[in-house]
Parts: structure tokens; sequence; C-alpha cells
């Protein structure tokens, strides 16, 4: 049996190359049987039940907090449970921007993030007058220790950058820039959505503030994923909801006790088999090591990457990307009907801005399609891909209309 066997999606599509692993993981059986089974056998609500399958079900919910803790080198009291990366983010703005910035405060963020990483930011301009600004990418689309060093000044109180963008997929050292922020007075937020999976992450040796991800990045479930906060942020930040679940006490009068984080920013019955799915995730990452993943695809990288840029009608936008995603363009033909020329030829890929509008000044082009690989590709399947693009023309994809 190989790793692909895992993946129940390749017995449904066995000639399919799944290509687009930066906007989903697919999901092995033990992740679906983990979600079964807590629909099957247990389906009872967490921390309110003095039954055995409400114990079980929350034994296994509180277990999945203790492994991600474990996963990123923190504690459980510094795991905030949300419906993914997005949601982490807009709870960094609203739970602690909202209410520790002021006006003429600036965030400093690059024009190479996520739109989830950068309209909440937005929001805070409108509401509170406080000002955006952006690290300047150089000619190949990286911040430089040298651009943050520039672009830090006394109004700058919190910077937010993607540990790996989505697009050009370089690895930012999360780390030195924490330094560099830190001496600054400001807080570090990082968006780990694309790190997460691929990468092992350490916030605590990093000494990052807040660190956001989700779990369907990483071969666990969709509407699942998590903020890490330092304890004392934690404890300073608002949540976005309240109710049930996350109050000691309350009174008629409104006067409202909160639990401690990170149950102060869980309220009501949350998303159950998607945190006992993202276990059962963390399990399969540890056992697979996730120091592995970088050494399995760098060979199908390094080789889609060749090959491509040997095609004289292909243009390579990130050629030295350090995450396996490569970013493209085919003369003459737009990013929407390579992708679906690809589709034709069983080759899943994303194409279009990829949630990062303001990156077209570095791509030089408004669109551009994207290749992201995980760690049940292989070679075959690449190699298949690089013969379907070397045939790529104007012609051929004019006649998928015709
Ligand atoms: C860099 C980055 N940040 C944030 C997100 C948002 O993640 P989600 O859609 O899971 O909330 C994504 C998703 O593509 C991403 O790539």
């Amino acid at each position: 049996m190989g790793l692909r066997d895992d993946f129940p999606f390749f017995k449904h599509h066995p000639d399919l190359a799944y290509f687009d692993n930066a906007a989903t993981t697919l999901k092995p059986q033990p992740v679906i049987d983990a979600v079964t089974d807590y629909y099957e056998r247990l389906s009872s609500n967490i921390h309110r039940g003095d039954y055995e399958t409400s114990r079980e079900t929350e034994m296994k919910y509180d277990a999945t907090r203790d492994k991600i803790a474990k996963f990123i080198g923190t504690e459980a009291k510094n795991i905030v449970f949300t419906s993914g990366a997005s949601e982490s983010l807009n709870l960094v703005a609203h739970g602690y921007g909202r209410h520790f910035l002021k006006k003429d405060d600036v965030v400093l963020l690059s024009a190479a993030e996520h739109a989830s990483n950068t309209l909440p930011w937005f929001n805070l301009v409108e509401e509170l007058g406080i000002k955006v600004e952006f690290i300047p990418l150089d000619a190949t689309g990286h911040i430089t220790m040298e651009a943050l060093k520039e672009s830090l000044h006394e109004h700058v109180k919190l910077v937010s950058l993607a540990h790996i963008s989505n697009i050009l997929a370089y690895v930012n050292d999360i780390q030195e820039m924490a330094k560099l922020v830190h001496a600054n007075d400001a807080l570090f937020c990082v968006d780990g959505a694309q790190a997460i999976g691929h990468i092992p992450v350490n916030v605590v040796e990093s000494d990052v503030d807040f660190y956001a991800f989700s779990a369907h990045k990483m071969l666990g479930p969709s509407g699942v994923g998590v903020l890490f906060a330092k304890e004392e942020i934690l404890e300073m930040m608002k949540p976005l909801n309240t109710g049930g679940g996350n109050n000691v006490r309350y009174n008629a009068c409104g006067s409202v006790t909160l639990k401690k984080a990170p149950a102060k920013f869980e309220s009501g019955t949350p998303n159950i088999e998607g945190v006992i799915g993202f276990g059962a995730a963390i399990d399969y990452l540890n056992d697979y090591g996730m120091e592995n993943i970088h050494t399995y695809l760098q060979p199908l990288h390094k080789r889609a990457v060749e090959g491509l840029m040997a095609m004289s009608h292909v243009t390579v936008y990130n050629p030295e990307a350090d995450n396996a995603i490569i970013a493209f363009s085919v003369e003459g033909i737009f990013a929407q009907d390579v992708a679906a020329y690809l589709d034709r030829h069983n080759i899943a890929v994303r194409s279009g801005e990829h949630c990062a509008k303001m990156l077209n000044g570095v791509l030089h082009a408004e669109k551009s399609v994207r290749l992201s690989l995980y760690i049940y590709n292989t070679m075959e399947e690449v190699e298949h891909f690089l013969n379907v693009m070397s045939d790529i023309s104007l012609e051929k994809t004019i006649d998928l209309y015709i």
C-alpha cells in the first residue's frame, strides 16, 4: 500500500493530478474516519453532558487542542479554535486591534498578503482611523530584512505577514522578523495558512505574538482553524462572539464575567467533528514527519520549475520559491483558459488573482496560473503536466469552446 491509498479521493479520480493544494488539501482516510466516527457513534455535545458519549467526545476534542499546541511548540491555553485562518486574522484585528489600536497607529503589511490578512485591517482604517502601510517587495517579490527595518517607525504598532505567501511561496524568517518588530515595540502577527502543512513551526522559538492557520490546508476538515496568541495578549483581547460556554456568570444588570482564554473566545457549540478530524490530521502529519515534506516535494517542484522554464511560451514568476507553489502564465493565453485546458487533461490547478490582488505590480500580470504540490503528488503527474504544457497553444485552448 502506498501513501496515495490513504486518500479515498483517488479511488474516485484515479487519473487526476490534483495540483491545487494551496487552496485545500485532500483528506486521508483516518481524518474521514474520525469525523464519521463522531457522527455515527458519538454525536454528543461537549462540556455540558454527564454521560459517557459526551465525556468521550469532550476527551477527543480537548486532546486535539493539546496535539495542536505540541505541534507548534506551545501550550493548550494558547490555542483558540476558530473557523479557519480568515477568522483567526479577523480575531486579531477585531479582538485585539479594535480595542488597543488608536487613530494614526500604523499596521504594517506587504502587498503579497492574502485578502484575509489585508481586509480586516482595512476595516480598522475606517473604524478607528489607523493607517495601513506596506513593506515594499524587492524585484523578485521577497520581503527583505532591510525593507522591513526601513518600514518600521514609531507609529507602527503591529506587523502582520504571511509565513509563506500563497503565490510567490517564499518562506519569511519569522524569528528574525520578530526581533526587529519587537525592537520597534510592535506586535508580530503571522499568517501561517500556507506554512503549517509544509514546514515545522515553533511559535515559542520564533517568539511571534499571533499565529493563524486552517486545518483544511494540512489534511484536516474545512471550517476549523486556530489562532495562537501569547497568554498575556489573549487575556487582554475581547471575543468576537459571546454566549453559551464563554462566561463564568452574568446577571440581569448586564454584569458579565468571562472565562479565561481560550474558552473566552469559543462561545456556542463548536465545530466538534472538525476539531476531532483536525486531531487525526495532526496524527497523520506527525507519523509522516513534517521534516520529510520538503524532502519529498523538492525534486517534484524542481522538475516542474525547470520543465516550465525550458518552454519559451511560459513565464514562471517565482522560480526560486521555497515552497512547492509555482505561479506562471502562458504567452497569449488567458490564465483561466490555461486552467480549463489542463482540466481537459485531468490536471487541477488554480487560475486568477489567488486572493492577493495587490501583487500584480510584482507579477506584471493581472492573472496567473498556480500549481501547488503536496505529499500525494508524484513525478509521473509532474511529467504528464509538462507534456501537456509543452503542447499548449491558443488554437487548442480555443478548441475547448467550439
Ligand atoms: C496565505 C493565506 N492566508 C489566509 C488564507 C485564508 O485561509 P482560509 O480560507 O482557510 O480561512 C489563505 C487561503 O488560501 C492563504 O493562502
